[in-house]
């Protein structure tokens, strides 16, 4: 499996995590897509591209179990939380609940938001070890009339934890606060069907867990919401145009977000040939060998240093957050790539150090040997 990625062979790459990996099919279509493309761009970009984009959004959202029209291309997660936060209207002293578990990009676009129109981003403490079944309840107890939407992760970045997401839309629904899920590790790193999850606002990364190329990711939203969603940038979808485009898109949510200027879709068009990658490599049993193995090793390593994992295994996919003695994170990291060329990232949380260890299919065991095999 380790062929079919460019991946550099003098190095144990254990970072999948963060800027995922695309393997060698996956990147030959894209070059496809470009080399057609070149051939004659204006053909391509205003006569095709809405065709071609309504093709691959209706695998990715058959996928995904969602429906085609509630779910658009967007270049990364963070500028969909990013257009999700600019459209939510807050009167101030209105709140938006989050946790202390968010990744840092996010946190601030919620804050600068926030911030900006005098309504509190209130971030409740997950304590750690993690309690799933106690989750739901920590967020709603911190809900308060003033709450307008919970922002949370579906996976964490810095602690690689599962949060039941499902059952957080469901009590929120009740009180009528919206939720956004920011679930840019989540696509191919577990199964998702987004119509059942049932949050407001979905963003995902196709480019990590899914090995798409970059830039590519997706923004779902319930179809009530359509309307008062503003897109990064406004351009030729915005008004009713006399000459409708149809690289534009058709429907409100396309027009708003499909055509933002003059920029390559070739990533967009190639996630189906990620899925078909996935499909015919026998991914889901891939998948929970590379979760077996990062838990086991997340269990030796408790057990060496006397750190107990911070949640049940089934908290965790295929990135594991090793505990390590609490120590200079950056050094360790560096010290671990310089003397090892082992690539993985070290976090922290509070007084917690972490090895973040991502296993992906073209990782063996003797990759997590090499990693145990040094000193923390
Ligand atoms: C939880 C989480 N959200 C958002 C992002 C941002 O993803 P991107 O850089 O593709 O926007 C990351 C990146 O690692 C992440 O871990």
């Amino acid at each position: 499996m380790r062929e079919e990625f460019l991946l550099d062979p003098g190095i144990t790459f254990l970072n999948h995590g963060s800027y995922g990996a695309c393997p060698r099919p996956v990147l030959a279509e894209q070059q496809r897509w470009r080399e057609e493309m070149e051939r004659n761009p204006v053909e391509f970009l205003t006569r095709r591209s809405g065709a071609l984009l309504k093709s691959a959004r209706s695998a990715l959202a058959q996928y995904l179990g969602a429906q085609t029209d509630h779910l658009i291309f967007i270049p990364n997660a963070t500028t969909a939380v990013n257009a999700i936060a600019a459209s939510l209207r807050l009167a101030p002293g209105d709140e938006v609940l989050s946790t202390d578990l968010e990744y840092g990009a996010c946190d601030m676009t919620w804050r600068q938001h926030c911030e900006r129109q005098g309504a509190v981003l209130q971030r409740v403490q997950i304590p750690l070890p993690f309690e799933p079944q106690r989750f739901v309840e920590r967020m709603m107890e911190a809900a308060t009339k003033r709450t307008r939407l919970i922002f949370v992760s579906h996976i964490t970045s810095v602690t690689a934890l599962i949060f039941p997401v499902a059952e957080l839309c469901r009590a929120a629904r009740e009180r009528g606060i919206l939720v956004c899920i920011d679930g840019a590790h989540a696509p191919s790193q577990i199964d998702l069907a987004l119509d059942e999850i049932g949050a407001d606002f979905y963003s995902g990364n196709c480019h990590k867990w899914l090995c798409a190329p970059k830039g590519a990711a997706f923004l779902h939203v319930r179809p009530e919401h359509h309307e008062m969603l503003r897109a990064p940038v406004i351009s030729w979808g915005w008004y009713d145009n006399p000459v409708q485009h149809s690289y534009t898109g058709e429907t409100v949510f396309e027009r708003r977000f499909q055509w933002q200027g003059t920029h390559d879709i070739t990533p967009w068009l190639s996630v189906p040939a990620a899925i078909a990658f996935q499909a015919e490599r026998e991914w889901a049993r891939r998948r929970a060998e590379c979760h077996a193995l990062a838990i086991g090793l997340m269990h030796e390593f408790g057990e060496r240093h006397g750190l107990a994992p911070i949640a049940p295994d089934e908290c965790f996919g295929q990135m594991a957050p090793l505990p390590v003695p609490h120590q200079d994170a950056p050094a360790l990291r560096a010290r671990l790539f310089d003397e090892h060329r082992i690539e993985v990232p070290v976090t922290e949380h509070g007084d917690r150090t972490f090895v973040r260890v991502s296993m992906q299919a073209y990782n063996t065991a003797a990759d997590l040997q090499r990693l145990s095999a040094c000193r923390f």
